[in-house]
């Protein structure tokens, strides 16, 4: 009796777990080669795993800009002002229903669409009771996942978009929005049934001080965002505090809001040089279950 032919490219992948991830451009499975520290889906398409641990899977062809996401400076001052802890009640609130909502779960999975470079995937880690989280973070801005992924070793960071998020379906048990673009439909695909959608949007006092030396006239706005189809809210939180940042980090903040493309010179400098200026903060946490 003849040999069966033996694939020796096959021979070479080592399997280790199920994988999460799907090839971006065929959506098959994408397992881990071990010999080459890389991805690879049966179609062949290859992926590597950055030193950093990171992996790039954004094809060109879907990239709409060299580099796109937040730019670099953006970056930085959201660095800067972040890990000053001025946000903090934010990610402990965060944690806080990761705990209430995850405990029964031995190891949840839990992902941070457009988490920049992973400041709340940090936090958690270090603020939730649970000890086995299951942490992935995804942003379209390459430098911002190479900062993240050297950061938190113990996470799991692409680069992706989140019109097209490549992890396999009903893959997490919660996905984080905060302040980030979404796709419904993908956020429907990526979560188990009874999954929880949990988004951070500006609640209506947030910044208050700050939009006033912006805007003539400073309206408060409730800025809900849309649920996916057959998402029903469990929770609404308001998490409100009050921040003294200082004038480097003031010029920080300004960075990272969209209003800084609406401040003027002079508004910058009255921003910069206004003597301890006390900044409302003040966030809507909204939980939501799939059904
Ligand atoms: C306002 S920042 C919020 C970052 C982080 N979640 C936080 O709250 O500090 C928005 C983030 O979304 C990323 N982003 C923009 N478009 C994206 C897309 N299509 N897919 C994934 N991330 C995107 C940006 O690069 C940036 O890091
Ligand atoms: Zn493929």
């Amino acid at each position: 009796m003849r040999p069966l032919p033996v694939d020796n490219e096959k021979l070479h992948l080592i399997y280790l777990k199920p994988m999460p991830y799907i090839c971006p451009i065929c959506q098959t499975p994408l397992r881990q080669q071990l010999s080459t520290r890389s991805y690879q889906c049966s179609n062949d398409h290859h992926f590597d795993i950055a030193k950093e641990g990171y992996i790039n899977l954004l094809p060109a062809q879907y990239k709409k800009s060299k580099e796109p996401g937040d730019s670099k400076e953006m970056m930085r001052a959201r660095r800067n002002f972040l890990e000053a802890g001025f946000y903090q009640p934010l990610a402990q609130a965060i944690s806080n229903i990761i705990d209430q909502h995850l405990a029964d779960i031995p190891k949840p999975r839990i992902l941070d669409m457009g988490c920049g470079e992973g400041y709340y995937s940090r936090q958690i880690e270090v603020l939730t009771q649970h000890n086995k989280l299951d942490l992935h973070g995804l942003d379209i801005a390459k430098n911002a996942i190479l900062a993240a992924a050297k950061k938190q070793a113990t996470a799991q960071f692409i680069v992706a978009s989140s019109e097209r998020m490549p992890y396999s379906d009903n893959f997490f048990n919660l996905l984080l929005r905060i302040y980030a673009p979404s796709n419904n439909s993908e956020i429907k695909r990526l979560l188990k049934t009874n999954g929880y959608l949990l988004t951070v949007t500006p609640g209506p006092r947030h910044l208050w001080q700050l939009k006033e030396l912006i805007y003539q006239d400073t309206k408060e706005h409730d800025t809900q965002a849309p649920l996916p189809e057959n998402f029903t809210t469990l929770t609404n939180q308001r998490v409100s505090d009050i921040i003294i940042p200082n004038q480097d980090q003031r010029m920080d903040l300004l960075q990272m809001t969209p209003f800084a493309w609406r401040a003027t010179k002079q508004m910058t400098h009255a921003i910069q040089q206004a003597q301890d200026l006390e900044i409302e903060i003040d966030f809507i946490l909204t939980l939501a279950v799939k059904s």
